[in-house]
């Protein structure tokens, strides 16, 4: 399978932006070492063996933020210095965004699974430029990406049109109830299928798929009325363990 294109963290944010804007397919990829081999893992493992959840940073620092979630689960004070530790991971990739367009970014972390995310789609945002940054832990296998040109759009619109709104239900039954996608969407066998082999039928080229490398961090371009979105998926083989995914957005009118 093909690859992206691999950036070191070190690279100056103009010099990303500058590649993501020349790529055609609007997404690079950062090297992260193995959950495993970081020093943050159990507080990590914690995390995921909490009931699925999300937390949107809002105005609070990375710390702050992982402060508060960890205190209400785990007790006042646990896993002080495993939290500071990934809150500076975090911040640091957070601050790589920040520097492509010259915004502050939104930060969030959830360790559910959605399974609306295993169709094809483009992240859209309403000002000019904007950029997802995503960071999944303890996940098996890597998101997928395709060019826009393997994707019929007609086809993917009429698509979209008609399943959009029984996927936002069925990402708000797996997020209230935990219960298998396969069982809620048993009498739709053939949807059931694309999601469980990307091969949806809009997909002109199934071999045109790009993976991200499990556990690498990767950057994508969100589809705005000034650029075009890259198409990504995430992996079937994330539905049984969805580990803790990173997100972080950064949007501007002005860059
Ligand atoms: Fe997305």
């Amino acid at each position: 399978m093909a690859r992206l294109a691999t950036i070191s963290p070190t690279l100056a944010p103009v010099a990303v932006r500058d590649m993501l804007d020349r790529s055609a397919i609007g997404a690079l990829e950062i090297p992260r070492p193995p959950l495993d081999h970081l020093p943050y893992r159990d507080f990590v493992h914690a995390l995921l063996r909490a009931p699925g959840f999300k937390l949107d940073f809002n105005r609070l620092e990375p710390d702050a933020a992982l402060a508060l979630a960890s205190d209400q689960l785990f007790g006042r004070g646990a896993y002080l210095r495993e939290r500071a530790l990934l809150a500076a991971d975090i911040g640091a990739l957070a601050n790589l965004a920040e520097g492509l367009v010259g915004a502050r970014a939104s930060v969030t972390i959830r360790t559910y699974f959605a399974p609306g995310d295993l169709v094809w789609h483009v992240d859209r945002i309403e000002e000019r430029a904007g950029f997802r940054l995503l960071w999944p832990l303890g996940r098996p296998a890597g998101m997928r990406v395709t060019p826009a040109d393997n994707i019929d759009a007609p086809i993917h619109r009429a698509y979209l049109r008609r399943e959009h709104p029984l996927l936002g239900r069925l990402d708000t039954q797996v997020l209230r109830s935990g219960a298998a996608v396969e069982a809620l969407w048993a009498h739709r066998p053939a949807q059931l299928a694309a999601m469980m082999s990307g091969r949806f039928p809009f997909l002109v080229d199934p071999e045109r798929e790009i993976e991200v490398t499990t556990g690498a961090a990767s950057i994508h371009r969100a589809e705005t009325p000034a650029q075009t979105g890259t198409y990504h998926r995430s992996s079937w083989t994330n539905r049984h363990a969805p580990g803790l995914q990173v997100v972080i957005t950064v949007t501007s009118d002005s860059r």
